[in-house]
């Protein structure tokens, strides 16, 4: 019996949600491709041919939708899975390399690329000015795939070595409870000043971006579709008037060498 040839499987990023923020790259690996697999928002994005055909699912299928995805490459489909934001940060790439890792070996074989995509933080970041200056770390919230105690543990750290912080995942109906318990923990750690970003929905028709300092950080200024950016003891607003203030974390520290 001879082996049928192996296809092709990209995975995309779409960016944060505006048109303009979709790269060419990805835009001609869309075009490329025959079959998509995603959860249905990021798929609805998409404006597929007739030749075309989407494969939706729910947001947390992602290892079963990655399977799917190889079994239809494996066996010589033009594959496309599509995430948000980039597909290699808390998304679909990491999904794809798991099942790969513990799939048949028919698997490696099938064409793998990976396209970046502006991810959420950077979006909202352009927005506020310039807080991802300096050293800065992203961390998700969601407990769906590690324990909190892990969470509470890089937010400490991540605190007192002085990062800028952008929380994904903050909240979801299934945890209400933990975001608040992040700004809890952060309070005792950095100075009530410290400026906190919500950037929800960066780049889409119902964005909105609200500057608050740590004091006043709430869990309800947030839901799934935000991402938090918790400034550092250098982050700094500087007030405009009849403008947006800027939020920015300088490049150098007193003491650094030129
Ligand atoms: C599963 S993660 C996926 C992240 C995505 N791969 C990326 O690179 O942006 C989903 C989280 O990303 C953040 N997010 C995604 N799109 C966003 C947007 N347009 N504005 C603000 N946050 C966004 C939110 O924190 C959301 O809960």
């Amino acid at each position: 019996m001879t082996k049928s040839p192996a296809g092709s499987l990209t995975v995309v990023g779409l960016g944060p949600g505006h048109p303009e923020q979709v790269t060419p790259e990805a835009a001609a690996a869309v075009a490329a491709a025959g079959d998509f697999f995603g959860y249905f928002p990021y798929l609805d994005r998409l404006s597929l041919r007739a030749d075309q055909r989407r494969h939706a699912s729910d947001n947390r299928e992602e290892l079963a939708r990655a399977k799917a995805a190889l079994d239809m490459a494996a066996t010589g489909g033009k594959v496309c899975i599509v995430s948000g934001g980039d597909p290699g940060v808390f998304a679909m790439a990491a999904a794809v390399c798991e099942a790969i890792e513990e799939g048949p070996p028919s698997w490696r074989d099938v064409d793998l690329s990976v396209v970046p995509g502006v991810t959420a933080m950077l979006a909202v970041a352009a927005k506020a000015g310039a807080p991802l200056g300096h050293d800065f770390c992203a961390i998700s919230l969601s407990t769906n795939l590690k324990p909190w105690s892990i969470i509470e543990k890089r937010i400490t750290a991540a605190a007192e070595a002085g990062f800028v912080m952008s929380f994904y995942n903050p909240v979801s109906r299934a945890r209400p409870h933990q975001l608040g318990e992040a700004f809890d923990l952060l309070r005792r750690y950095l100075p009530g000043s410290v400026p906190v970003i919500f950037g929800r929905a960066a780049g889409r028709p119902d964005e909105c971006i609200r500057i608050v300092s740590l004091a006043e950080a709430a869990s309800d200024m947030a839901d799934m579709a935000t991402c938090i950016i918790v400034g550092s003891t250098d982050t700094r607003l500087i007030e405009r008037a009849g403008k947006k203030t800027l939020v920015y974390s300088p490049r150098s520290y007193k003491g650094g060498s030129a």
